[in-house]
């Protein structure tokens, strides 16, 4: 059995597959809204391999700029359309101590693209945890320490999982090594989202 940090929680398979097809709609008309956009580094400008989008008050950036929280989409600006009422009750569900989330990071991967180890560390609130929710095909998901050198491990994620990471676990390092092709057939096209529901503000 592979033992998890404290605080750190994983639970394969939360959604059905009906679930997972309400939620992959629920996207489509947050996408339809809010187009993916394709992020890029700060300073450097090099562009990321996973393509973005929000939902929520406030949405996660990153440009040349650097990172950020802000309530237009970048490119159209736009405000970010809501969070759909699904994700709301997730977080009810799995968060129920914190206060409501604010933003959701909607993330795709085409199988070839990867997020190297990094920390969520942009948000005011560190009390709340952060919650993420796989769709489509399987990814190899890292997980290290709070501080960048620690030792690492990897397990694999896939449609419908959920994954908590608060408490003594909400500053861990955590990145997506590999997308494993062909593994769902949830996404007509492959590929994979990660949704991530965050509180900003203190
Ligand atoms: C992220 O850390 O923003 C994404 C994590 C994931 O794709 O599972
Ligand atoms: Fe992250």
């Amino acid at each position: 059995m592979l033992v998890l940090p404290k605080g750190l929680r994983h639970i394969p398979g939360h959604l059905d597959r009906a679930a997972q097809e309400r939620l992959v709609d629920a996207i489509r008309g947050v996408v339809a809204q809010a187009p993916f956009y394709r992020p890029e580094m700060p300073r450097t400008g090099k562009p990321l391999s996973v393509r973005m989008t929000n939902c929520g008050e406030l949405g996660w950036v990153t440009d040349r700029a650097g990172y950020r929280y802000q309530p237009h989409h970048p490119v159209t600006g736009e405000p970010w359309p809501p969070i759909p009422d699904m994700l709301m009750d997730l977080w009810r569900e799995f968060c129920p101590e914190a206060r409501p989330p604010q933003a959701c990071l909607v993330n795709f991967y085409d199988v070839t693209a990867k997020m190297g180890l990094h920390q969520d560390r942009d948000e005011q609130d560190l009390t709340a945890p952060v919650l993420s929710v796989s769709l489509g095909d399987a990814c190899l998901f890292r997980i290290g320490g709070t501080e960048r050198g620690q030792p690492t491990r990897s397990f694999r994620l896939e449609s419908g999982d959920i994954v908590v990471l608060g408490g003594p676990s909400r500053l861990l390092f955590h990145g997506v090594d590999r997308i494993y092709p062909t593994t769902s057939a949830l996404l007509r096209d492959g590929g994979r989202i990660n949704l991530t529901l965050r509180r900003v503000t203190a």
